[in-house]
């Protein structure tokens, strides 16, 4: 009966770690939705009125925008990140490159891009922080942008606005890179 209580203790214990960590998941996932929506909408609309050119400055400036806006709705920190990034601003850190990798990983192995998620909390200075990452799969549309043939004068802007592009010669079905969302749980 002794150690009834503490196990007991401990199991509430994990069972609460674990909710919240459910909780923090569904608002992440909720988040990324938003994000990935008003992106795509946007993407679509500049699309459609300018075309690809046009397009790159949406991207250019509303994309980390609309990141900032989510962001503080949520009370999270949402970006983008990619093993072959265009922006120097979405360069991954050390553990998001390593979820990027495992996502590979899991992608070779048969798993569907559009359902990889991972998440974790993590010790940092002395806190806890809230991670989780979506992969972005790399559809049709894309390609105008991240594929293997890029029409020249959407390369030139390209090359205009990111000398250092790593965002090219993706193909349909791959991962464009990730969601990545943080939150301090202190
Ligand atoms: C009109 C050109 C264009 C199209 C089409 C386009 N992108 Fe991009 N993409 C960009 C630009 C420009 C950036 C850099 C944005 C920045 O500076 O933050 C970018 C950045 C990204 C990033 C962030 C990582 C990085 O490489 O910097 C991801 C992820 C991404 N795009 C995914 C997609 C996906 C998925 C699609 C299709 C739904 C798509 N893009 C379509 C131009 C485009």
């Amino acid at each position: 009966m002794k150690h009834i209580l503490p196990a007991l203790a401990l199991l509430a214990l994990s069972l609460n770690t674990h909710g919240g960590q459910q909780n923090d998941v569904t608002a992440a996932k909720s988040a990324i939705k938003e994000f990935a929506g008003a992106l795509q909408a946007e993407l679509k609309t500049a699309m459609q009125a300018g075309g690809p050119v046009a397009a790159i400055g949406v991207c250019n400036t509303q994309a980390p925008q609309i990141a900032e806006e989510v962001s503080s709705a949520h009370g999270m920190k949402l970006s983008r990140v990619s093993l072959k990034n265009r922006s120097p601003g979405n360069v991954p850190s050390a553990w998001q490159t390593a979820v990027l990798e495992k996502f590979e990983v899991r992608k070779a192995a048969g798993e569907d891009v559009g359902s990889l998620a991972w998440s974790e909390t993590a010790s940092v200075d002395g806190g806890q922080e809230f991670r989780f990452m979506k992969a972005i799969p790399t559809g049709g549309i894309c390609l105008t942008c991240h594929g293997v043939t890029i029409a020249p004068d959407v390369k030139q802007q390209l090359a205009a606005l990111y000398p250092e592009d790593r965002a090219t010669g993706f193909s349909e079905g791959d991962i464009r890179g990730a969601f990545v969302v943080t939150k301090s749980l202190d």
